[in-house]
């Protein structure tokens, strides 16, 4: 596996790689992809094989023009719209898909989801290698990668290259909404929220997710207020102990000692992190996450740590 930089000539090695049908994990302003020829049926399922995913499990097309939307993807007068507001930006929408397609991309629907990433070395690479199918670049299940270090650590050798773009900006996967059904559904929230979403297409659907973001510890989320009591309560009973919390919350310094701690310093610094903090406290016994208003990307945080708890 190579670690390529974010430079014109590694994005050509890239691209050239792409096009042999190879697997290449790239930046967004989410978190990482592992990318591949989205229409190329045999890189696909090569993609599918290294992250162990279920077969009937779609993949996200991304795309760095409208032309290539127009290639795979019906385009509907609220997709236009959508289009307009939010794309290039944090939101995969789920269309009517065109033959072009390949089956195993749409998890043998007749629908695909596609989606512009703001992140201009993810842009670059797709002009240069044309539409890329990308899931984020972990292991069916886990905890999605926001630098290449961890992608490194995820996949190793099993895939082709990793182009290093630094942290990502915004932490949490895109906002998901199928504009296939009526009314539209979030199937994923994310930094675009359910109320940019509804001042679109008005109101939506938000469906629970299950599945994702595995840990080894017990998830805790709790009022700023109750983490020291239930963190000492922990580390009493002899558990290995870790917390996400806001910088404003002063830790007494005994317990800065036995607690593993990751700080944010507002909600959007904690999306940055949210992953990060999932896999750096992941594997100890007892992991407290902050809770924060369920507004704006607050909801996309809850909504994930809700699911982390409940796997
Ligand atoms: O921010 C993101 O969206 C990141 C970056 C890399 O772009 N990608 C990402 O991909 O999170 P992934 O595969 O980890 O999550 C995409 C979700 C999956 O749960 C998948 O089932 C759903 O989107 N999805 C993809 N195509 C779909 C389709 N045609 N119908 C329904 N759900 C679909
Ligand atoms: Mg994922």
């Amino acid at each position: 596996m190579k670690v390529l930089g974010t430079d014109e000539e590694s994005l050509r090695e890239a691209a050239k790689i792409i096009k042999k049908g190879g697997l290449v994990a790239f930046p967004t302003e989410t978190v990482y992809g592992l990318g591949c020829d989205g229409l190329n049926e045999k890189a696909v399922k090569r993609l599918f094989e290294v992250k162990k995913r279920p077969a009937n499990k779609p993949v996200t097309l991304h795309v760095s023009s409208i032309s290539q939307i127009k290639k795979v993807a019906e385009i509907n007068d609220v997709a236009k719209k959508l289009i307009d507001l939010f794309f290039p930006g944090p939101l995969t929408i789920i269309l009517k898909k065109k033959d072009v397609v390949p089956p195993i991309t749409a998890g043998g629907s007749d629908r695909v989801a596609v989606r512009m990433p703001a992140c201009d070395v993810a842009l670059k690479l797709i002009d240069l290698s044309g539409i890329l199918a990308a899931p984020s670049a972990n292991k069916s299940g886990g905890i999605s990668p926001t630098s290449a270090k961890e992608v490194a650590e995820e996949f190793g050798s099993e895939i082709d290259a990793i182009i290093d773009g630094g942290e990502t900006k915004i932490g949490i996967e895109s906002t998901i909404l199928d504009l296939t059904v009526k009314p539209a559904k979030i199937l994923r929230t994310g930094a675009i929220s359910v109320e940019e979403i509804e001042s679109v297409v008005g109101e939506v659907e938000v469906v629970e997710r299950k599945g994702h973001y595995r840990m080894k510890a017990e998830v805790v989320i709790a009022e700023p207020e109750e983490i020291l009591k239930i963190a000492k309560v922990e580390v009493l009973k002899g558990k290995k102990v870790g917390m996400c919390v806001s910088n404003k919350l002063s830790i007494p310094e005994e317990l800065t000692k036995k607690v593993e701690v990751v700080t944010f310093r507002d909600v959007k610094d904690y999306s940055k992190k949210l992953f990060y903090a999932m896999r750096k406290l992941g594997n100890l016994d007892t992991v407290i996450f902050q809770k924060v208003e369920e507004k704006g990307v607050g909801k996309a945080i809850m909504d994930r740590l809700r699911e982390s708890s409940s796997v």
